[in-house]
């Protein structure tokens, strides 16, 4: 039970990654509160995590929301954000640019200000641990501005695990992982995409959500690495 008495915050623990997290979370241990924002998703996630997690509604995007949330918590172990909205790729020529702005607000902004209200309450010996994406390294067409939100998280978090040490910050980079992100989708166009890239992947499969929450646990309990992204992605950067 490596998080026993750790209280553990998940943004956008409720869903796909983020509640993958929750759970191993709680199953090493620990006490989770979860926040993503809606209500109704909260709800419904805390039905599934069970006694051991707690949550609420909070605009990841607003200043006294973020600062409200956190002063109501007595002490932050580990600080895991998820947060994401869905995303559309956008080729240069269709730029779109109030769009093309927005990509960086829920993943880039939102993590700044979480982070930042996080900070008092961080306890000795705790860990930040922000989400980036293989996009920043191996980009397709189309993918731009995906790339650049991945990148940008990627020089944050080694900027912070400066800035922040002794607090370790890392970042995990998953490759395509089969979770609600992708529900825009039709179910026959997202089974073809998850076809297409798993058959492309040496592993010969798209990731699960708990394939991935297996690295927030290793950024949590492991004390040494900090300023690291761990790429959790099939193999897609060699292929
Ligand atoms: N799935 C993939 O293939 C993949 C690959 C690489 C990277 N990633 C990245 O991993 C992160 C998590 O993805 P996922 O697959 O777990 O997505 P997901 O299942 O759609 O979960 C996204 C979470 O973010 C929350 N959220 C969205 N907008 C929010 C806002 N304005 N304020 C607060 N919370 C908000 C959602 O809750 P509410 O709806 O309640 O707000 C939900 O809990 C994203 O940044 C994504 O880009 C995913």
């Amino acid at each position: 039970m490596e998080l026993q008495q750790q209280r553990v915050v998940v943004i956008g623990g409720t869903s796909g990654i983020g509640l993958a997290v929750s759970r191993a979370a709680i199953g090493a241990g620990a006490e989770v509160v979860i926040a993503s924002g809606r209500q109704a998703s909260v709800d419904a996630a805390l039905t599934q995590l069970g006694t051991n997690a707690s949550g609420q509604a909070v605009d990841v995007l607003d200043p006294s929301d973020v600062a409200a949330f956190f002063d109501s918590l007595a002490g932050v172990d580990h600080l895991v954000y998820t947060a994401g909205d869905a995303l559309s790729l956008m080729a240069i020529n269709d730029l779109a640019l109030r769009l093309a702005r927005s990509f960086f607000e829920v993943r880039y902004f939102g993590a700044l200000n979480c982070i930042h209200a996080a900070l008092p309450q961080l306890r000795a010996g705790g860990s930040v641990t922000l989400t980036s994406g293989s996009a920043a390294e191996r980009p397709g067409p189309g993918w731009a501005l995906a790339a650049s939100v991945c990148g940008a998280m990627n020089s944050l978090t080694k900027a912070l695990a400066v800035e922040l040490a002794p607090i370790r910050v890392n970042a995990v980079a998953p490759g395509v992982v089969r979770s609600p992100l992708w529900s825009q989708l039709s179910e026959s166009d997202r089974d073809a995409m998850y076809n297409q890239v798993g058959q492309s992947l040496p592993v010969g499969r798209v990731g699960g959500v708990d394939d991935i929450a297996q690295a927030y646990l290793y950024c949590m309990t492991q004390g040494y690495g900090t300023g690291t992204v761990i790429e959790v992605d099939g193999g897609a950067l060699l292929v």
